[in-house]
């Protein structure tokens, strides 16, 4: 792959740069792009790569938004990847890939999570959305925007780097109305942070619940298991779901079940535990109520990860009212990833922030119907440290 440095130039591309200033352009140090490789329609992908100041290293390329590779440091400084993912774009687009449909580190929308039947009503309107999961929609249909290509602007700016991506959603694509004008900023910060930021604009009022959907190995993505990972998720209740996980409506104390990760527990513990919402997701596959108000940063403390034989901890914070964990059930070995080892049951696990699932059908859920007067915003930090 050949790195390019990018310009300031370039980062302004979409303004009119004034010759002068365009002959001055410096090099911003901490993004370098490179082709990715090419779509079936011939458009290209790029790869994006973000520095930090303390050698913390994240790749993202414009297809999907997908975060193709994060490098954080173990307790004895050396580098590892994290999220699971493929080394070229052949890789996101295989046929055995469509087939298993993981969302390895993508963008999910319009709506991230399940819609009961693929159908809502909205004034009185019915709509209809592809059932790509069973009987249900999941994480925005047929060509989510985990499959299509986003404009990229990369920037670079004191204390942090990072790249803008946006996309826009034509009205009725995958059957939701209104056109929607989605822009996503990734922000890798000199704190160690990984910052995301969504802004949507729509022309009708419309479900949108975006989210982020890397898959986490701390250990090092292409270890075998995630099941000895210490989770604390900073919720008192959980949305219980039936046989199609799409939630019954209730939000059920987690107290004396498998569902309470308040204190920090291996994820395996109680994995394999009698309990029929553990059956109906073969594993941990459950949206988390979170409990805390939001902070003066507007951000709620969600959910903390920790592999103690590397030391590496993720903790995430957001503005949104819940979190998906998904244990990485549906993964099977047909996946082989960047460093040649199969994706086994369980080597790596989601933890999605979120409205609750099935909410344009749920009365009791906070809504998640955006308006061209209430535009759609929403942040999520994740922040590397070692223990
Ligand atoms: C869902 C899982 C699904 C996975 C990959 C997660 O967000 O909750 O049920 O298998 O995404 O599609």
């Amino acid at each position: 792959m050949t790195w390019k440095t990018i310009t300031a130039s370039l980062a302004m591309a979409a303004a009119v740069v004034p010759a002068a200033q365009a002959a001055n352009a410096s090099a911003m140090d901490r993004v370098e792009h490179a082709v990715f490789g090419t779509l079936p329609d011939g458009r290209t992908a790029d790869l994006y790569r973000i520095t930090n100041n303390n050698g913390l290293v994240m790749e993202v390329t414009n297809y999907g938004g997908i975060i193709v590779s994060l490098k954080t440091p173990d307790r004895d400084g050396e580098l590892g990847d994290i999220v699971l993912g493929f080394a070229d774009l052949d890789g996101y687009l295989s046929e055995a890939y469509r087939k298993a449909n993981p969302y390895f580190g993508a963008l999910i929308g319009r709506y991230g999570n399940r819609i009961a039947g693929g159908r809502f009503t909205l004034n009185g309107e019915t709509y209809d959305l592809a059932t790509n999961n069973g009987p249900n929609h999941l994480h925005g249909g047929d060509r989510g925007f985990n499959r299509v290509l986003w404009q990229a602007e990369p920037f670079q700016e004191s204390g942090q780097a990072g790249l803008v991506l946006s996309y826009t959603s034509a009205d009725g694509e995958e059957g939701y109305p209104g056109k929607l004008d989605v822009t996503v900023t990734y922000a890798l910060t000199d704190a160690n942070e990984l910052a995301i930021e969504y802004q949507a604009e729509t022309t009708e009022p419309t479900p949108v619940n975006l989210t982020q959907h890397s898959y986490f190995n701390l250990r090092g993505e292409g270890h075998e298991s995630i099941l000895d990972h210490q989770l604390q998720i900073h919720a008192d209740r959980f949305t219980p779901v039936d046989d199609t996980l799409i939630p019954t409506g209730e939000q059920r104390p987690v107290a004396g079940t498998p569902f309470d990760f308040r204190e920090p527990t291996a994820i395996g513990a109680r994995i394999n535990d009698d309990n029929t919402q553990l059956d109906y997701g073969q594993g941990y596959d459950h949206n988390f109520v979170l409990s805390g108000e939001p902070g003066e940063d507007g951000l709620r403390p969600a959910a903390r990860l920790e592999d103690r034989a590397s030391g590496r901890v993720v903790e995430i914070a957001t503005s949104e009212p819940g979190i998906q964990f998904y244990s990485g059930n549906f993964l099977d070995g047909s996946l082989t990833g960047k460093s040649g080892q199969p994706y086994v049951h369980r080597s790596g696990l989601a933890l999605e922030t979120q409205h609750f699932p099935d909410s344009p059908n749920q009365d009791g859920f906070p809504s998640t119907l955006v308006t061209p007067d209430e535009p759609y915003r929403s942040r999520t930090v994740y922040r590397f440290s070692n223990d």
